[in-house]
């Protein structure tokens, strides 16, 4: 059960902390250098000037063929949930029964998703959960730095439809591109960052989780912190 998470504790790493002061600095040089107009330009559909829908940007995704991840991909995985949902979940990519289905976290990590989802006392209808890229990496590799700018956009416009209260960024694929920072997931999680005013919290992938479970406690206190963030009034 993802409660008994909370048993572990955090160790001190020296190394962590200055990636994260110097990831900080990052975010915050961003915050206050923003490029004001293109938010709203990649919210906005230009012919109808209205808010894109996220029926709008899978249609822009269409049949995606911008990466070579098209050529062995059976399925994509374009995101799943709320439209409206408060919290967004950012994975790193389709797995293999992902790809199978069309629907992100299906297997065995997407189990455990669920079961931290419900561990905040939400259900996965709730909430969005969608992938940096939209087909899978063969072999369940990492997404390459191409392969994840040609994908960007779709993820960026995304969070502008939905503009959710917290953004989770599931791992160091998700957390790193989001923020764009090469810092560790280990010096990330744990602290809020920001997206574009959205508040970003990166944590463990389930997929380490299920490989590391002594992390765990961990990604329960970074989802602790997501649920207080979520509770705060306004
Ligand atoms: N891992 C991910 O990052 N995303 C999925 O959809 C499934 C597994």
């Amino acid at each position: 059960m993802f409660s008994r998470f909370e048993r572990y504790k955090s160790g001190d790493d020296p190394a962590a902390e200055v990636a994260q002061i110097i990831s900080s600095l990052k975010t915050s040089l961003r915050a206050m250098f923003p490029n004001k107009d293109e938010p709203l330009a990649i919210r906005m559909d230009k012919k109808t000037e209205r808010v894109r829908t996220l029926e709008d940007i899978r249609k822009e995704l269409g049949d995606c063929r911008r990466c070579p991840l098209h050529r062995s991909r059976t399925n994509i995985v374009f995101g799943a949930g709320n439209p409206k949902a408060r919290l967004m979940f950012v994975g790193e990519g389709p797995g293999e029964e992902e790809d199978r289905r069309g629907e992100p976290f299906v297997g065995k990590a997407g189990q455990l998703l669920t079961r931290m989802i419900q561990a905040i006392g939400l259900q996965r209808k709730d909430v969005y959960i969608t992938n940096v890229v939209k087909s899978r990496p063969p072999g369940n590799r990492n997404p390459l730095p191409q392969e994840i700018e040609a994908c960007k956009p779709f993820l960026i416009m995304q969070i502008e439809s939905i503009r959710p209260g917290v953004i989770c960024a599931l791992g160091k694929v998700a957390a790193q591109s989001i923020l764009e920072t090469d810092a560790s997931i280990s010096a990330l999680r744990g602290r809020f960052q920001e997206f574009r005013g959205i508040p970003v919290m990166p944590t463990f992938h389930p997929a380490y989780l299920l490989r590391y479970p002594q992390s765990k406690g961990l990604a329960w206190k970074d989802l602790q912190a997501v649920q207080a963030e979520l509770r705060k009034p306004g």
